[in-house]
């Protein structure tokens, strides 16, 4: 068996906006047990193990070829004797045992299949759970159970926003937003953000960013742009969250954080028929309807914030947080999705592109397509 040796992968940051992570993994076999060993650890409220997974899973991601043996990861920041132990098993069996115990555990299938749903989080599959409530069908003829709005959307629209949205869905929805926002104001700036502005072929969900040249221009924006929608017959279900945002505050230290930008949460009807390669195909004959939900973000920050929003809204979440432990711990700085404060000089930095974010803080600039860590 060819090992590389360790030069191979020596100088790989800890921090991954210091790597260059493209949509090619080369170690999937080792990443998605580790991102099942995550989520297992999440479900437990086990933060710093579920953290220590997702970094593990991140660094190997970040590596140019399939680690064949264990000398060849020596030297890797973040991989802890959990880890190297579970990759071990992989290597000499080929699988790992830890994770096909996990995957046959009663307790994580159904917290896996509860948390599955739009609108449930750990918590309320937790409480589903511990009622002895085991499958989708059992929630819904439990009379006891209420459904946030939410939720009962998550089940109605279930078997649609589970299946992954592709490139194709993407760009179609991405062209049905783009003459809907350029109808009601033909001056803003719309940008995909989130997985597909990183290049990925597959998604849960479509994000968008937009604003508006001018300042303040911004606010009754999204609300227009949902009214439209409605209109156009194609607004399955909205959840709109108006700003919060307060420009003297200080970054937020934590990631976990949501920003407060004016959003909304979407699912919308997508025709068939609009989608490239779709288009005048003969429709599985299971499946007449010729329609699909999908699930899209609208982020609408004001334009000064544009290039923070912008970087936080593409991600990955990986590539985020640590961009964010880098600045703090690095470079004496807080960022967020809204702003960069130096807590040295202390004031706020001066950004109008991500460019201009990773060299305030003395990073090299990476690529959206190499933020996939
Ligand atoms: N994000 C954020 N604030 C939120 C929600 C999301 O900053 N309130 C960021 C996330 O950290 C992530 C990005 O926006 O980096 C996109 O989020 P999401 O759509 O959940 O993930 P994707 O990377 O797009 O992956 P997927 O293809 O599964 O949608
Ligand atoms: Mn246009
Ligand atoms: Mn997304
Ligand atoms: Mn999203």
């Amino acid at each position: 068996v060819y090992c590389s040796p360790p030069t191979a992968v020596a100088n790989v940051s800890q921090y991954a906006c210091q790597r260059r992570t493209t949509t090619e993994n080369h170690n999937k076999i080792f990443t998605d047990v580790m991102e099942e060993l995550a989520e297992s650890s999440e479900f437990n409220e086990s933060k710093g193990p579920c953290l220590a997974f997702r970094q593990a899973a991140s660094v190997l991601k970040s590596l140019p070829s399939a680690v064949q043996c264990l000398e060849a990861i020596q030297g890797l920041p973040c991989l802890g004797e959990h880890t190297k132990a579970v990759m071990e098993e992989i290597l000499t069996f080929g699988r790992s045992f830890k994770v096909e115990e996990l995957r046959c555990d009663e307790r994580y299938q159904a917290l896996k299949l509860f948390t599955s749903v739009f609108g449930v989080g750990p918590k309320t599959a937790e409480k589903w759970y511990r009622r002895g409530l085991r499958s989708l069908k059992e929630i819904l003829t439990e009379p006891s159970i209420q459904l946030n709005r939410m939720q009962r959307a998550g089940f109605l629209y279930y078997s649609d926003i589970s299946k992954a949205v592709s490139k194709a869905e993407a760009e179609a929805l991405g062209c049905i937003i783009e003459e809907t926002v350029h109808w009601i104001a033909p001056d803003a700036i719309l940008a995909l953000t989130g997985g597909f502005r990183r290049g990925k072929e597959y998604g849960h969900d479509v994000d968008f960013l937009l604003t508006m040249p001018e300042m303040g221009k911004e606010e009754g924006l999204l609300l227009h742009v949902i009214d439209r929608l409605r209109d156009q017959g194609i607004l399955l279900y909205c959840e709109y969250q108006g700003s919060t945002f307060d420009v003297s505050k200080l970054p937020s230290c934590r990631f976990e954080d949501m920003d407060h930008f004016q959003k909304c949460f979407l699912i919308l009807r997508l025709e068939q028929g609009q989608v490239e390669g779709e288009r005048g195909q003969q429709r599985d004959p299971g499946d007449s309807r010729g329609w699909r939900a999908v699930r899209v973000d609208l982020v609408a920050p004001p334009v000064d914030r544009y290039a923070f929003a912008l970087l936080g809204w593409t991600g990955s979440r990986q590539f985020g947080r640590d961009l964010r432990a880098f600045a703090q711990k690095e470079r004496q700085m807080l960022l967020d999705n809204h702003a960069l404060y130096d807590k040295t000089k202390q004031l706020f930095l001066p950004v109008t592109t991500e460019e201009d974010i990773f060299a305030h803080l003395g990073l090299e600039y990476v690529e959206p397509w190499q933020r996939n860590a």
